[in-house]
This record gives C-alpha cells, sequence and structure tokens, in this order.
C-alpha cells in the first residue's frame, strides 16, 4: 500500500533538507512524496532558485504565509496546514530544522492525530533567546520519531526524556544534497564572475536576530568586516533581514569599502561554489558550519554559542565575537588554523538510511 509523506519545506536552509529524501522516496513504490511549502520564504533567490538547483518539482501546495511576527507566522502556518490535513490526512508528516514552520506543522499535525517525524532533531543550543531553539524544544517533544545528524542529539533528546525507542541517527543531510550536485558546483564558475582567485577571499553570511536586530553590535560587525577587507577580499551576499536593517540603522558607508564586495543572496550551486573554494567563512549560520567542516574550510561563526557542537569539537568551526574573530583570521591567513575531521554519518547517504527508517516506522508499527 503507498503511503503519502508530506515534506514541509519553509525557508532557504529547509530546501538542502528535503531535497535528499524527496528523491529517494520518489522511487520507491511504497511511497508518494509531496513537498508542502508554508511559504514563510517567498523571494526567488530564498525559494524558487533552490527547487531548480535541487531538481525539485514544484511543490505540491504552497500556503503563501510569508513574513510576519513569531506569533503572526506560526499562527498562520498552523491554520492553513491544518485545513489541508483535514482534507487530505497523509500518513506521515516529515518537517525538518528549526525553523518557525517547523514547530507549527508540528503541532498542527500532532493535535489530529497525523503521525510526525523530525529530521535534525535534538540539536540544542542551550540558548532560549534564540527563536529557533524554542522551535527544536516544542518540535522534538511532539514528534513521534526523532532523526538526528550527530551522537550529541541523542543525548540532548534523552536528557529531555525522550524514549530511545523513537530517536535514530541518521547522519546529516545536508551532506547528500551537496553531494547530489557536487559536479555542478565544481563546474559553477560564479568566483571567476565576481573577480576572485580560488581560497583568497573570505565569505560572510549573517542573519541572527543576535547579530543583524541591535545597531550596535551590527555597526561593530560591519567595522570589522571593513578593517578585514584591507587583509583579504571578502564577498558578502546580503540576507534580506540584514539588508533591511543596515539601511535602518545607516551603516551603508561603513562597510563600503572596496576589497567588500555586496551582492544580492545566491543559489545553492553559486554559493556552494563560493564556499568551497573560499579561504574562510564568517557567518551566523547553522547550516554553513557543518557545510565548512564537511569541506574542511576554516568556519568563524559569530555566536555566542551553537546548536552544532560537533563542528567546533571535531570540526573546522571557532565560535568568536567581534573581537576575537580577528585573531582567528589572522590565524587563517598565516596558515596556524586548527583543521578538522568528519563526524559519523556525514557521508552523502543519510537518504538511505533515512528512507528504510521511514519504511520501517510506517510498516512496522
Ligand atoms: C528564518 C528562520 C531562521 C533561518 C533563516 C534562514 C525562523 C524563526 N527563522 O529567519 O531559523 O536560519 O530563516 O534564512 O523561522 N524576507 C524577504 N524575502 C523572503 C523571506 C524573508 O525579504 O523570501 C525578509 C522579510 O522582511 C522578513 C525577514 O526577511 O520579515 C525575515 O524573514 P523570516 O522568515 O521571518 O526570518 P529569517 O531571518 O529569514
Amino acid at each position: 500500500m503507498t503511503k503519502t509523506i508530506y515534506l514541509v519545506a519553509a525557508a532557504r536552509p529547509n530546501f538542502m533538507k528535503i531535497a535528499p529524501i524527496y528523491h529517494h522516496l520518489k522511487i520507491q513504490e511504497w511511497a508518494s512524496p509531496h513537498i508542502i511549502h508554508t511559504g514563510q520564504h517567498y523571494d526567488i533567490n530564498m525559494s524558487d532558485s533552490f527547487f531548480r538547483d535541487l531538481n525539485l518539482p514544484e511543490p505540491y501546495i504552497n500556503l503563501g504565509i510569508g513574513s510576519g511576527t513569531h506569533a503572526e507566522q506560526t499562527g498562520r502556518v498552523m491554520i492553513e496546514f491544518e485545513k489541508l490535513l483535514i482534507r487530505e490526512r497523509p500518513d506521515l508528516v516529515i518537517v525538518v530544522g528549526d525553523v518557525n514552520s517547523t514547530m507549527a506543522c508540528t503541532i498542527a499535525a500532532t493535535k489530529l492525530g497525523v503521525k510526525v517525524g523530525h529530521l535534525e532533531a535534538g540539536l540544542r543550543s542551550f540558548d532560549r533567546n534564540m527563536p529557533e531553539e524554542i522551535n527544536r524544544i516544542v518540535t522534538d517533544s511532539l514528534v513521534d520519531i526523532l532523526w538526528t545528524p550527530s551522537v550529541d542529539g541523542n543525548a540532548n533528546l534523552q536528557n529531555e526524556g525522550i524514549d530511545a525507542s523513537k530517536i535514530e541517527l541518521v547522519g546529516n543531510i545536508m551532506i547528500d544534497s551537496l553531494e547530489m550536485v557536487r559536479d555542478k558546483i565544481d563546474q559553477e564558475e560564479i568566483i571567476y564572475k565576481l573577480g576572485l582567485d580560488r581560497t583568497d577571499y573570505a565569505v560572510v553570511t549573517l542573519h541572527r536576530p543576535s547579530n543583524v536586530d541591535n545597531k550596535e553590535t551590527l555597526q561593530n560587525i560591519c567595522r570589522m568586516l571593513s578593517r578585514t577587507s584591507k587583509k583579504m577580499k571578502i564577498v558578502f551576499p546580503i540576507h534580506p533581514r540584514t539588508k533591511k536593517q543596515i539601511e535602518k540603522f545607516n551603516l551603508q558607508d561603513t562597510i563600503n569599502s572596496n576589497g567588500l564586495i555586496q551582492i544580492d543572496p545566491l543559489n545553492y550551486i553559486s554559493f556552494m561554489n563560493l564556499v568551497s573554494n573560499a579561504k574562510m567563512l564568517i557567518t551566523d549560520s547553522g547550516g554553513i558550519q557543518e557545510e565548512t567542516t564537511y569541506l574542511g574550510i576554516p568556519c568563524l561563526t559569530l555566536r555566542e554559542n551553537t546548536e552544532r557542537p560537533v563542528t567546533v569539537e571535531q570540526g573546522t568551526n571557532t565560535l568568536c565575537n567581534t573581537e576575537t574573530v580577528e585573531e582567528q583570521i589572522t590565524n587563517v591567513i598565516s596558515g596556524q588554523y586548527k583543521t578538522g575531521k568528519n563526524p559519523e554519518f556525514w557521508d552523502g547517504h543519510t537518504a538511505d538510511r533515512l528512507g528504510a527508517s521511514i519504511e520501517r516506522f510506517l510498516f512496522n508499527q
């Protein structure tokens, strides 16, 4: 009997997480995967271009919820997703990551008795000022099956009292996406279009409210970037939230520097081409901490904590602030930065393990 499986995607980092499992399920005779886009991200370069790069079909349904406050976004997703669930009642809903839509869809489905699985379960920053931490805790406390990317995830979930029988370590799905389109990433020519030489530039991404929503913090970061751009070229694809904040706080002049190339957010393949040829990343993204560990590229993360500690303990990631980051930049430039290794199961085969787990879950329960 074919099982209908909803794959929920909402915001930029979700698309790389559903793509490998969509392609895996699509060729299983027991599965009928449907992509549900909540519409949290809607710009072409924040959403559509990822579907194209990752060979995904148009979403089965786009709930079109758009931007808003946390409660507005969460509420709208719950209302629209609940209508769909009542109409169609899938056999399983899979949510990924930690965005508002992840939590909203989990609550709506669980309350209707629809089974839910969480991919990328168990990550914890232990910082409840992060909206994503709330989303992770609520989601993990409700779902029926939890797929973790690394062993720390299993430990966190068991510490919260979640039954070990519901938890399965499957590995990091983002690495599957990267390997799936690796040839295209390697053939892409964005770095030459931007006038850059391989391993001779840094890439910066910033979008966390803790870095961009406070004027003084953002100003300090902009000044640090401006100083760094005198030592090494920097490419800065600017997230829409960050762009708005730079304009609001009048910081355009602070980051206007010859060595700092400001561009719009990039599609996945171009962005990964930029990352894989970079000397280093300066970021506050979650996914980039993982991708750089896999690629062995230094990653300086402008955050006080991370929900992905294996990237610091085993990989190439270092947590920094605007003061300590400059010392680390010097270490990278002088070749004295640490090297890392890959965590277990970050191997491009997570979708196979996940697919087998979904089949067991749906047919043996
Ligand atoms: C969201 C996620 C965050 C994730 C990030 C990746 C939550 C709480 N946050 O943060 O975990 O790391 O996505 O990018 O779910 N905007 C556009 N075009 C778009 C989307 C957003 O212009 O396509 C602008 C809007 O002004 C919006 C702002 O960006 O208000 C922020 O978008 P939002 O989805 O609320 O949060 P992100 O900061 O993107």
